[in-house]
Order: C-alpha cells, then structure tokens, then sequence
C-alpha cells in the first residue's frame, strides 16, 4: 500500500487543499512538510468553507496532523489559525495535531526584514506574502533559526536571540527600518512556549512507527514546482523546495517512504506574485477565467494572474518533480469559452524551445508556440463520471496528458469534495 505525496505543479493555488481534503479522509495521517503560512489551503465541506494556512488538511476531519521540520512555524499564525478553526467547530488538541521539535521557527523580525527587502527592491520586488518566509528559511541554513526545541529552555532563547538580532537589526538598520529590542521578541516568545510546546515530539519516530506499522501516511506540499527555490523561476520563488523530494527532507523519512506522487495543477495557468510567465492573457479572456475561477490569493487577497495551460512548463515540473500522477482541477472554468489554447513549446530568438530555460532574463523573452482546441459549450462542473463531460473536454484533457507525459488520474469538478472524478486510487499504487 503506497503513501501519497501530493504537491503542485504550477505556481501554487492549484487546489490542492480539496485534493488532499478528499485523500486525508483516506489516510492515517497527513503531514506537512514545507513552506509556512504563505499557503493557503480552501476546504469545503458541506456549508463550512475552511482557509487553512499552517495546519495540515486532516485536521479539519480528525485525521492525525503532523507539521513537519521542513516547515517554518510562526507561532502566533498557528495558534491564531487553531483559534479560527475552533471556533468553526473543530477543536485542536495535540490528539490530533503534532509538530517536529527541530522545526524553525519565523519571528517578528523576519516579517519585518521580509517586508523592508520587498520595498528596497522596489519595481524589482519578488512579490512575496510578506509572512518572513525566506528570512526565516535563511536563518535556518546560516544555523542561528530558534526551533520548537528550543522553546522549553528560556536561556538557549536568551542567547539565541542576541546572535539572531545581531545579524537582523544591522540588516534592517541598513534598510532603514526599525530594529528589534530582545525583549520585543523574547517575552512573547515565553508567552507562546506552554502554549506550543504541548504539541511538539520527534515526529519522525510516529512516522516510523506508522510506517511500520502499515499506515497509510499523506504528505501535503504547498507552493508548487515552479515556486519551488532549486527548480523553478528563481528568483521569483519561495525559500522552499517543492517538489517531491521535500516530503522525505522536511518530514523524516527516507525517499521510499514517499511511494506515490500526486502532482496537481489547474486546466489552465495562475500566478500570484512577480516573474515571467509565458502564457499570461492580459486580455477579456484572462479577466473571465480569473472571475469564473475566482482567482484571488487566500493569504494575501491579491489578483492572481491567469493564462492558459502551458504543457512544457507542467511536463518540466513533472520531471524534476518526480510527480506520477497528476490531479486536474478547475476544468469547469473553461466551460463556455469557444477556443482553448494549449502551449506546446516556447520560440526564443528564433529557435524552437521544449524546456523553460534557467536564466530569468531568458525566460522573459520566450514566446509560447500554441496549439488552439475546440471549448465547449456544456457545464463540466459537478461531474462525477467521464460519462458527465462533454467530448471537447475529454479531449483536451487526453490532449494534455500525452504533452505532459504523465497520466490525469484524478479530475476534480467544483469545489466540493465529492465532485471528483477518480481515474487511478492514488494509495493503491
Ligand atoms: P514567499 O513564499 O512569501 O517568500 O513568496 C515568494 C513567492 O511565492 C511570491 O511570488 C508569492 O506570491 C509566492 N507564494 C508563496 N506562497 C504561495 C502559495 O501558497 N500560493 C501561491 N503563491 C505563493
């Protein structure tokens, strides 16, 4: 019985919250590996819409929740984003909910350095959500990050927070911004500490137990490939990696514990955020799908940039991905258009182009080749079989699968968890 990794293969906001909603009711147990509370994750179930951001999709089910050390951990967000959840009517007790002792933590300052960067780089700004991911994900590798560890011991803090501050406050001096006094950040950290701490453990030992022991176990990406730091459009990226690979790292786990990798992207293209992005529709038709997909950020309420689907950037993300499978979602949102257009490959000063190229400059400049297909008029949403969907939408979705070259084994319909067409069981691989 395999595991299920599930992560996405665009830029984010594939929909991967109902996707791993929808697997987590099948799972022992779900865990986060990466990112932080720069994600957002929408659940629908029944009349109760949940936006998650730090917390693992099972929860929302009483499915055991891991956050694993791969994850950046703002305090504050989790306990705010427990709170919320609570008072919808899901109570999160450490029965349900545990978090890797050796994950790092994001503080104040690094929102702060976050934030000042942005504005310093101004027309060149990445267009981060602000959350201090990166600086958080920096202190982490430079070896000075406080971890959930650290909490239960006030004098490793103390001390921790004066190497800390010193690298921080002379970056946001430097930036014209405001320092931070230790006591500005210690003190609430002392505050949180009882409150975190009862949900910190080795998680690695529960997975290993779990493994072991048979249990089905679904590791839940954020982001997606192209954000991913290695592997997509840097430097327009998240201080993170993505892609499969992540979800043994940032859980602890070795690479066979991740067996089957669910890749998931949307039946056309969004972005949040600055960088190049080649199939960009700044016309009536990328303003439709935007409003028909309401395409805003969960997190940061910002316009998401749309376009139509572009097949060598998804393959691309397949193959560095290790993605096996791939979960479609949104194909409703086409409905009704009378044309689609797939992008089959990239011209770049006159040269026919099948990979997007690594140089940011170089990937401004391609220009997608297109291969234009019939739309349809019917609705595709809430269908629940291939029976359901018009023949022009069946089509186009065989016609991705053989550019992408990797099968749809799951196409999801509508928001609603239950509006899935399942092509392949993912856990039985
Ligand atoms: P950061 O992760 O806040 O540093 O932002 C870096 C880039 O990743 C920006 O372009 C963000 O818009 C983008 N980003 C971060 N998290 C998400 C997400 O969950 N969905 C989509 N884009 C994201």
């Amino acid at each position: 019985m395999a595991n299920v990794a599930v992560i996405g293969a665009q830029w984010g906001d594939e929909g991967k919250g109902k996707v791993v909603d929808w697997l987590a009711s099948r799972a022992d147990m779900v865990v986060r590996f990466q990112g932080g509370h720069n994600a957002g994750h929408t659940l629908v179930v029944g009349d109760r819409t949940f936006k998650l951001s730090l917390l693992p999709a099972g929860v929302v089910r009483g499915t055991l929740s891991i956050i694993g050390n791969g994850v950046v951990i703002d305090p504050w967000a989790l306990l705010k984003e427990i709170g919320i959840v609570g008072e919808q009517g899901v109570k999160i007790t450490p029965d349900v909910l545990r978090i890797a002792e050796n994950a790092a933590l994001i503080l104040p300052v690094h929102q702060r350095v976050d934030r000042a960067r942005e504005e310093a780089r101004g027309a060149r700004k990445i267009g981060t959500t602000g959350r201090g991911i990166g600086p958080a994900y920096e202190d982490k590798v430079a070896r000075r990050a406080i971890r959930v560890c650290d909490l239960a011991h006030p004098e490793v803090l103390d001390a921790k927070l004066d190497e800390l501050l010193l690298h921080h406050n002379a970056l946001l001096r430097g930036l014209g911004a405001e320092p931070f006094a230790k006591a500005e950040i210690l003190d609430p950290l002392l505050e949180v500490a009882p409150r975190i701490l009862p949900f910190a453990e080795a998680v690695w030992e529960r997975l290993d137990a779990a493994r072991r022991g048979g249990k089905r176990i679904l590791f839940e990406g954020a982001q997606g490939i192209m954000l991913d730091v290695d592997h997509g459009t840097y430097p327009f990226v998240t201080s993170s990696n993505c892609v499969a690979g992540m979800a043994a790292v940032g859980s602890g786990v070795g690479p066979s514990a991740v067996g089957t990798v669910l890749g998931i992207c949307k039946a056309y293209t969004t972005r949040v955020g600055s960088g190049p992005f080649p199939t960009e529709l700044t016309d009536a038709i990328g303003e439709r799908i935007g409003d028909r997909g309401r395409e805003f950020g969960t997190v940061t309420g910002r316009r998401r940039r749309c376009g139509w689907f572009d097949a060598v950037m998804v393959r691309q993300a397949i193959k560095v991905g290790g993605i096996t499978g791939i979960a479609l979602t949104k194909l409703d949102v086409l409905d009704g258009l009378a044309e689609l257009r797939v992008c089959t490959g990239y011209m770049l000063d006159g040269q026919e182009l099948h990979r997007l190229p690594a140089s940011p400059s170089l990937q401004a400049r391609v220009s997608p080749i297109y291969e234009t297909m019939p739309g349809w008029s019917e609705t595709t949403s809430g269908a629940r079989t291939w029976a359901a969907l018009p023949a022009a939408a069946i089509k186009y979705v065989r016609r991705i699968e053989e550019l992408i070259e990797c099968p749809v084994t799951l196409l999801s319909t509508s928001p609603e968890r239950d509006d899935t067409i399942m092509v392949r069981d993912p856990f039985a691989d």
